[in-house]
C-alpha cells in the first residue's frame, strides 16, 4: 500500500498565516500539520509516499526532505495549477502502479491517526472507504448523503443547500479501481476535477464505498479559534521534557516542554507548554496550552492559551490570552502619552483591544 499526499495548492489564502507560507506548514504545537499527517502514514505501517507539490513545492520540500526523517521515501510528484483533488491522482498514476493507497490531504488533521482505518480496508477491501465526520457549516466541505441503512449514495462538493451535516474527512483509501473513475471524469463548475466525483462514479457503477464517522478532526480552515483547539488538543499529550536552561529562580508545573537552547529565567510556565529551541522567556508568566516556536522572546509579559509563531517577541505586555501571533511579529507597549493604539497589521488580521 502506498500513500498520496497532497500538499500543493496556491498557497496563498485570505488570512494573515497563510499569506506567507503553505498551509500545510501551519504548526500544531511547533509542528507543521503535514507531519502528523506523515507519521500517521507511517505508524499505519505504510512507507512510499507521493507528495503532490505546487507553487509552494520549495517550501514542502525543505521541510520533509526525502522523507527519511519521517521513516517514508517520499517522492515528490508536480502540478502545474491546483486542478483538483482527483487531478493530483491523475498525475500520480504511474507512481501509485496497480497498488491500494491512502489519499491524504496535507492541511487536515485526525486526532488518534489512521491505523485502525487502514487496517480495516486492507481486512474488508472495499474499492474506496471514506471518512466523514459531523461538522456546523457544511457548504464549506464535500457532503455525503446516506441512506437508511447507512450507506454512501450520494457526495456533493461544498454544496448550496447541503443533504446532511456529514462532512467528508481529507482521508480517503483506494483500489485502483479509482484510476478507471479519474480517467471519466469532466471538471465540475468551480473547475475543478472534483474527487467526490470519482468516488460518486463508483457507487454509481456498483461498486462498494465504505464510510465511516469519526470526531477529533481539524482542517486549516483559517479559524483562530478552531486553531488554538487543535493546539490544546495536541499539547495535553505532551510529554515533559527539558533540555534548555531554566534558572533557579523560575518554576515549571506540569507537562513543560523546553526544548534544546531555550532559555527560562525568573518565570513560572504552568503547562501543558512547550517553548521553542533558542527561545527565550524572562520576567513572564505563561500559561497552560501556549506553544511558543523557535527563536521567540517572551519578556515582561504574561500569555496563556496561545500560539507564538518562529521569531516573535512579546516584550513588557500585560496579559496576553486565546491569540495566534506570526512569525517575526513584535508586540510591545505604546509610549505613556499620547494615549493611543499604534499598530502595523498585515492583511487580514485581526486585533481585539481591551478599553
Ligand atoms: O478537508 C476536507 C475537504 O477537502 C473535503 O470535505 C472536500 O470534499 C475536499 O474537496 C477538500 O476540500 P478543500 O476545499 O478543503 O480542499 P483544498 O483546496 O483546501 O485542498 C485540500 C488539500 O489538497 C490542500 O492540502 C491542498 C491540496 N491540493 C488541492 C487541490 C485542489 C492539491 O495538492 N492539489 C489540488 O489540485
Amino acid at each position: 500500500m502506498k500513500a498520496l499526499v497532497l500538499a500543493g495548492g496556491a498557497g496563498s489564502r485570505l488570512r494573515p498565516i497563510t499569506h506567507t507560507s503553505a498551509k500545510q506548514l501551519v504548526p500544531v504545537a511547533n509542528k507543521p500539520v503535514l507531519f502528523y499527517g506523515l507519521e500517521a502514514i507511517r505508524d499505519a505501517g505504510i512507507r512510499e509516499v507521493g507528495i503532490v507539490v505546487g507553487d509552494t513545492a520549495a517550501e514542502i520540500r525543505a521541510a520533509v526532505g526525502d522523507g527519511s526523517a519521517f521513516g517514508l521515501d517520499v517522492t515528490y510528484l508536480e502540478q502545474d495549477a491546483p486542478r483538483g483533488l482527483a487531478h493530483a491522482v491523475l498525475i500520480a498514476r504511474e507512481f501509485l502502479g496497480e497498488d491500494d493507497f491512502v489519499m491524504y490531504l496535507g492541511d487536515n488533521f485526525i486526532v488518534g491517526g489512521i491505523g485502525d482505518l487502514v487496517r480495516r480496508f486492507r481486512t474488508d477491501r472495499p474499492q474506496a472507504q471514506i471518512m466523514l465526520t459531523r461538522v456546523s457549516e457544511p457548504r464549506a466541505f464535500g457532503v455525503a448523503e446516506l441512506d437508511a441503512a447507512g450507506r454512501v449514495v450520494a457526495l456533493e462538493e461544498k454544496p448550496d443547500h447541503p443533504k446532511s451535516d456529514l462532512a467528508l474527512v481529507g482521508v480517503y483509501l483506494f483500489s485502483p479501481a479509482v484510476h478507471e473513475a479519474v480517467a471519466e471524469l469532466k471538471p465540475s463548475r468551480r473547475g475543478e476535477l472534483e474527487i467526490t466525483d470519482a468516488i460518486q462514479w463508483l457507487i454509481d457503477g456498483g461498486h462498494r464505498v465504505e464510510s465511516t464517522l469519526i470526531s477529533g478532526y481539524w482542517k486549516d480552515t483559517g479559524n483562530v479559534t478552531d486553531m488554538l483547539e487543535v493546539n490544546r488538543l495536541v499539547l495535553e499529550d505532551v510529554e515533559p521534557c527539558v533540555e534548555g536552561e531554566v534558572d533557579g529562580d523560575s518554576e515549571l508545573i506540569g507537562r513543560v516542554v523546553v526544548e534544546a537552547g531555550a532559555r527560562v529565567s525568573r518565570s513560572r510556565i504552568v503547562g501543558p507548554v512547550i517553548v521553542g529551541a533558542g527561545s527565550t522567556v524572562r520576567d513572564s508568566y505563561v500559561g497552560p496550552f501556549t506553544s511558543i516556536d523557535r527563536d521567540c522572546a517572551v519578556l515582561g509579559s504574561e500569555i496563556e492559551y496561545s500560539i507564538v509563531l518562529r521569531g516573535a517577541s512579546i516584550d513588557g505586555v500585560g496579559r496576553i490570552e486565546c491569540s495566534l501571533i506570526g512569525r517575526e511579529a513584535e508586540v510591545t507597549p505604546a509610549p505613556p502619552v499620547p494615549r493611543a493604539h499604534r499598530l502595523v497589521l498585515g492583511d487580514h488580521s485581526k486585533v481585539q483591544i481591551s478599553k
